[in-house]
């Protein structure tokens, strides 16, 4: 819907600004101005003004401003159209309806407001009734307070076709359909009846905190979990998300905004003090949902899975966000430990745990960044250009001319850091000024072969583990190929899922984090770890340059992670010669197993000598 620029003058004219924001905020006279603090910043002296006359409103502190409409937009994080309704509704002016079509859709809808809102109450009457026994025990296992039943007006739907539509009698039955409540059967004959039947009722609110859907879960196990309404005139799905009415003006005290995936993440995180947080209905983020979170705050914080579905759908977020990204528009990710989603964290580790996960939220360029670097190996110069050239599509997807220029350095520069070679591990080249000599050009070593027989040899693992007690700092960033290392042995594998643990955690691993947990690890594994035969690198060796020695750590972690893929695919690629024995699958056999060789080289030149 459009307005015309003179309505919205119109408008303006008639809003004293100072009057519609010191409803909210409280205002001191200034001269021909208003001062206060700014309610878009904390702070304690007003740098806030306020001028009548020309109908705008200037924060010197944070640079917030606008007119009235953005005020509404801005600090009650009401849609456009919402503000400048009620902005006319105080007015005394009429929003005029452009086509009779958008009019009869908003008669529609407001007649809806009142059915879902009579038919919450009816869902709530039904929870402390005597039908609701069952829901109430399953919400107080669940560890939901009254409190926060209330809050979000928890109801119960009794397992009955008519009861809903009975209670309901004195709004047309034609209305109860519209509304997404009551089914009429298809083919006629059979009578209409209730949607919801047996679930626990939870209200989904509009901006303004209006009832406009619902989402029924049901009471214990079973199939499906959630039923939802479908699209009515009042329900879009795809720009609604769940609890934005509170999450609001929360985000604006906390400056923060958390998207997680579930209504009962929300519900928890709201139980735990967190209430600035939001969930959509069991979709992808869509723009529109981006759109309104960025209202709200610069760089809403994504939660998401730790299983590969998860990774997968903070992917598709990133790539959906990245055409709208600009200074104040971005996303943060946090990836919750694998299997857990916020609700079961909070119950298992409390606030702390989730807390310290979203105070570091990943940059949605290190997202991008370590999807890309880690998604194949690099080991020709054709892998390297794809990854270049992947790196460059995601940055040209950015309209704002500033920030794709950002993206694209940045992305370039840890791209030729990644991929520069690095003179201590060539093997044709001269030693380094001072260094030692460096190994002399030599094939795939014995040990370099010997890495796998299944997994990674015990003299690898103890290698590789040795390396990230020195770099506890290299788990974070490189987890998801540490997670893939097939260490030897169960202490080894341990320790390992330990500190990845505490990455996911905590971030970026410190020496104390790290002492704790080699503490949990047990001495006699530690050891072996130190006493037993590893093989030379850089990073085993105590006198090596630390740069270069964790460089040449995550150089051999993410080679090793790629082995794997790499042998499976020859050995498919094998099979296929035999069956095929055609040109192509020959072509393919030997790419790969140059690549293989190719990393077995890259590991052997950075073993400065075999087993020590
Ligand atoms: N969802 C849905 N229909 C389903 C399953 C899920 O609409 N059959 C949506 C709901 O919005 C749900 C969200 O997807 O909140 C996330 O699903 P899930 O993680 O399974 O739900 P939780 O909110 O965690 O619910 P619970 O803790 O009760 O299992
Ligand atoms: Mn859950």
């Amino acid at each position: 819907m459009s307005l015309s620029p003179d309505f919205l003058d119109e408008l303006r004219a008639r809003t004293t600004l100072s009057g519609l924001i010191g409803r909210s905020v409280k205002l001191t006279r200034a001269g021909r101005e208003w001062k206060a603090c700014c309610p878009f910043h904390k702070e304690k002296t007003p740098s806030f003004t306020i001028n009548d006359e020309k109908g705008f409103y200037h924060c010197f502190g944070c640079g917030a401003h606008g007119d009235a409409i953005r005020f509404l937009t801005e600090a009650r994080g009401l849609p456009f159209m919402d503000a400048v309704k009620e902005l006319a509704d105080k007015a005394g002016l009429d929003v005029p309806a452009p086509d009779p079509r958008s009019q009869q859709r908003a008669d529609r809808a407001s007649g809806l407001h009142d059915l879902m809102e009579a038919a919450s109450r009816w869902f709530q009457e039904q929870l402390s009734g005597i039908d609701g026994s069952e829901a109430r025990n399953y919400l107080e296992r669940r560890g939901i307070t009254d409190a926060a039943r209330r809050r979000f007006s928890f109801g119960f739907a009794p397992d009955s076709r008519t009861k809903l539509k009975t209670a309901l009698r004195h709004f047309e039955l034609e209305k109860l359909v519209e509304g997404g409540l009551v089914i009429v059967p298809e083919g006629g004959g059979r009578d209409p009846y209730d949607r919801f039947r047996g679930r626990l009722m939870i209200p989904i609110r509009d901006q303004r905190g209006r009832v406009i859907a619902f989402g029924g879960r049901i009471i214990g196990e079973g199939e499906p979990k959630y039923l939802n309404s479908p699209e009515t005139p009042l329900f879009d799905k795809g720009r609604t998300l769940f609890n934005i009415d509170l999450a609001g003006p929360a985000s604006r005290d906390a400056r923060r905004l958390v998207v997680v995936e579930g209504y009962m993440d929300v519900i928890a995180l709201h139980q735990a003090g967190i209430g600035e947080a939001v969930a959509p209905l069991g979709t992808a983020l869509t723009e529109g949902q981006l759109e309104r979170l960025w209202r709200l705050v610069p760089s809403p914080i994504l939660c998401f899975d730790g299983d590969a579905a998860g990774q997968k759908a903070a992917l598709r977020a990133a790539l959906r966000a990245l055409p709208h990204v600009g200074p104040d528009r971005s996303l943060g990710f946090v990836t919750m430990p694998p299997g857990q989603d916020p609700d079961d964290l909070l119950r298992s580790s409390g606030r702390a745990a989730l807390d310290a996960l979203l105070e570091t939220p990943e940059p949605l360029v290190d997202r991008l960044w370590h999807h890309e670097s880690s998604a194949e190996p690099l080991s020709t110069p054709e892998q390297r250009a794809g990854l270049r050239r992947r790196l460059l599509d995601h940055a040209s997807a950015i309209a704002d001319p500033d920030v794709r220029e950002q993206y694209r350095d940045e992305l370039l520069r840890r791209f030729s850091d990644l991929t520069r070679p690095k003179p201590q591990t060539q093997w044709n080249r001269n030693a380094p000024r001072g260094g030692r000599p460096f190994p002399p050009p030599r094939q795939a070593s014995a040990s370099a072969k010997a890495v796998w027989s299944g997994g990674l040899g015990s003299h690898w693992t103890r290698a590789v583990l040795q390396g990230l007690i020195r770099f506890p700092g290299v788990v974070s960033a490189h987890s998801e190929a540490i997670a893939a290392l097939p260490l030897a042995g169960r202490a080894a594998t341990r320790l390992r899922d330990a500190m990845l643990s505490a990455a996911m955690l905590h971030g970026e691993l410190d020496q104390e984090q790290l002492n704790t947990i080699l503490a949990g690890a047990g001495a006699s594994a530690l050891e072996e770890l130190r006493l037993k035969q590893s093989l030379a690198f850089s990073f085993t060796r105590r006198d090596a340059d630390p740069e270069r020695a964790s460089r040449d750590l995550v150089l051999v972690i993410e080679t090793l992670a790629a082995r794997p893929g790499l042998d499976a695919a020859l050995e498919a690629a094998t099979i296929r010669l035999k069956e095929e024995g055609d040109e192509a699958a020959f072509q393919e056999q030997q790419r790969l197993r140059a690549a293989r060789d190719d990393a077995d080289r890259q590991l052997a030149a950075l073993m400065e000598g075999d087993v020590g």
